[in-house]
């Protein structure tokens, strides 16, 4: 367990998903942030920090406002409406989220105005002509040459970019190109993973340019106080988002008050398309404002379907609801945290999903727990002596013994798929060891003690990779616990290493688990492709 103990720097972590837009219903991509997201929280908790995870709805704009017109309903409704909707899917998803903001929600205004204020008097502000070209879905002024020939922006090739020509306020970005610079180098870390910070360091260095904060002829957003009929920038708007909701109830509404205890953040989660919002224009806006930085700020891959890009022309969108609503949450997020390299592009394809599934929950975890319990009744009457030695050359106690730090070291770098293969590992080591050792000859032999080494063994085993699962699969991993006679459920977050009930769990070979070991149940039932459970 030391890298867990080592890895704690600080007691609090605090991290965020983007904001997500409310122009539409959540899309797997927003789920697979989340996830992660929700990942890397449980992980911090069960480690012993106290964490806190936003996440939210970036509800201002164009692209909603003109979403609602097209509804016939107003901005707000339809907000409301949405917004609901991804608390909804967060809930059928497990997600633990600790705050949940909203770019409309009413102390919101403030806080951005007061930031643009203190903003504002650094003289980071001034009014000019932006004429360019707009893509209202990125909600970002493309340069000409980003465009595809038809003028459509690359991510959105169904919209057509808008000329826009008018008065705006900008933020004197360019001046902060050499603290940026500067920030980027003495700070290795802070672009997860390597291959985006190289491509931010990239951009940077072409020369940063000013860009406009604000918007004329819209009002669905915040107006600027020295000018209502310009409204603030929605990027603006819904980076300060990560703000407000750190306000506890009932407080003055300040900056300072919010940004008391939990920031700066810890970490930024977020998808790669929105990196230069987060890992340039946030930070500059954060330096123009003298407030601290976040740590860091992990740029994630997109998610594809059977290897083609998803999206509403090709009609092969993948809709987290029916996926939730044909397999468990705990299968979806195994999925996408252990089948995809975290950082790098990845492939939903339903027939790898069932398999993957299959293989290593149902097969070898499953039935790994099963089949032991299944001979500790056989062979021991259901239970295991005390003190019982285990040999120094047994092969599992090897493996097992520094399985923690390894899993540690993995989620420590946000790496899922990693942590799940090294706990697979020992998994499919202590199949092995049951098939090579043949309890059941030895038995026949008389060798109890033998018997009781192997069953302890790989039970243990089980139950450590249960509990080091916690993040990706917790309703599994609490029902492992409690057929190891545990009643535990690993969704209380108060079960952390700091617990007394989880005191001595974080290695291997130093519990007992010579009491209640109930029958067993499977874990994991097979998957069918189209199941629904
Ligand atoms: N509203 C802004 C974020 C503001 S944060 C202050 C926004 N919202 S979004 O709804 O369009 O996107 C949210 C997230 O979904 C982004 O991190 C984006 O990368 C992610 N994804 C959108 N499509 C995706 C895939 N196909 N695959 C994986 N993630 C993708 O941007």
């Amino acid at each position: 367990m030391n890298s867990v103990n080592n890895s704690i720097t600080k007691d609090t972590f605090a991290l965020t998903t983007p904001l997500y837009y409310v122009n539409g219903l959540p899309h797997i991509g927003s789920a697979y942030t989340t996830m992660a997201a929700d990942a890397i929280a449980r992980w911090q908790r069960l480690a012993g920090r106290e964490v806190l995870l936003l996440t939210g709805t970036d509800e201002h704009g164009q692209k909603i406002q003109r979403t609602a017109e097209e509804n016939g309903v107003e901005p707000q409704a339809h907000c409301d409406r949405i917004s609901a909707t991804f608390k909804e899917l967060w809930e059928k998803l497990n997600i633990q989220y600790d705050r949940f903001s909203r770019t409309t929600a009413p102390n919101h205004e403030k806080i951005v105005q007061e930031f643009l204020g203190r903003v504002w008097e650094k003289g980071d502000i001034y009014l000019d002509q932006q004429q360019g070209w707009y893509c209202v879905a990125c909600e970002e002024f493309k340069e000409e040459r980003e465009l595809l020939e038809d003028g459509c922006c690359p991510i959105h090739t169904n919209r057509k970019a808008e000329w826009r020509d008018e008065q705006n306020y900008f933020f004197r970005l360019s001046a902060y190109q050499e603290k940026l610079e500067k920030f980027y180098q003495e700070n290795p870390d802070f672009i997860q993973p390597v291959s985006r910070r190289n491509e931010v360091l990239n951009f940077v260095k072409g020369g940063l340019q000013d860009f406009s904060i604000s918007r004329v002829n819209l009002d669905w957003g915040i107006p600027i106080p020295e000018n209502p009929e310009h409204t603030i920038y929605v990027w603006f708007d819904a980076l300060l988002g990560y703000i407000t909701p750190l306000l506890e109830e009932g407080e003055e509404v300040t900056l300072a008050n919010a940004l008391k205890k939990w920031y700066p953040y810890s970490l930024h989660l977020i998808g790669k398309d929105i990196l230069r919002f987060h890992a340039i224009y946030w930070v500059a806006m954060l330096m123009s404002a003298d407030l601290p930085l976040p740590k860091q700020v992990f740029g994630h891959g997109f998610l594809t379907k059977d290897g083609q890009k998803m999206g509403k022309s090709l009609g092969n969108t993948l809709d987290p609801v029916e996926l939730l609503e044909k397999y468990d949450s705990d299968a979806v997020r195994y999925y996408f945290l252990k089948a995809i390299e975290f950082g790098k592009d990845g492939d939903f394809n339903e027939t790898r999903f069932v398999n993957t599934l299959n293989a290593d929950l149902a097969n070898d975890l499953g039935n790994l727990l099963n089949r032991s319990l299944g001979m500790l009744k056989k062979y021991c009457k259901g239970s295991l002596d005390d003190g019982l030695t285990i040999s120094e050359d047994n092969p599992i106690k090897k493996i097992g013994e520094t399985l923690c730090d390894r899993t540690s070291n993995a989620y420590n770098k946000y790496q899922f798929h990693q942590a799940c293969e090294e706990i697979m590992e020992l998994v499919r080591a202590c199949n092995k060891y049951i098939d090579e050792s043949a309890p059941w000859a030895l038995h026949k032999q008389g060798e109890s003690q033998k018997v009781q080494e192997i069953l302890y063994t790989v039970l243990e085993s089980v139950r450590l990779s249960g509990l080091l699962l916690v993040p990706i699969i917790p309703n599994i991993s609490s029902k492992i616990y409690q057929q190891l006679g545990f009643n535990y459920d690993f969704n209380n977050k108060n079960l952390t290493i700091n617990s007394e009930a989880l005191k001595d769990h974080f290695s291997w070979g130093t519990l007992s688990l010579n009491k209640d070991l109930n029958r067993a149940v499977p874990i994991f039932a097979k998957l069918e492709i189209g199941d629904s459970n």
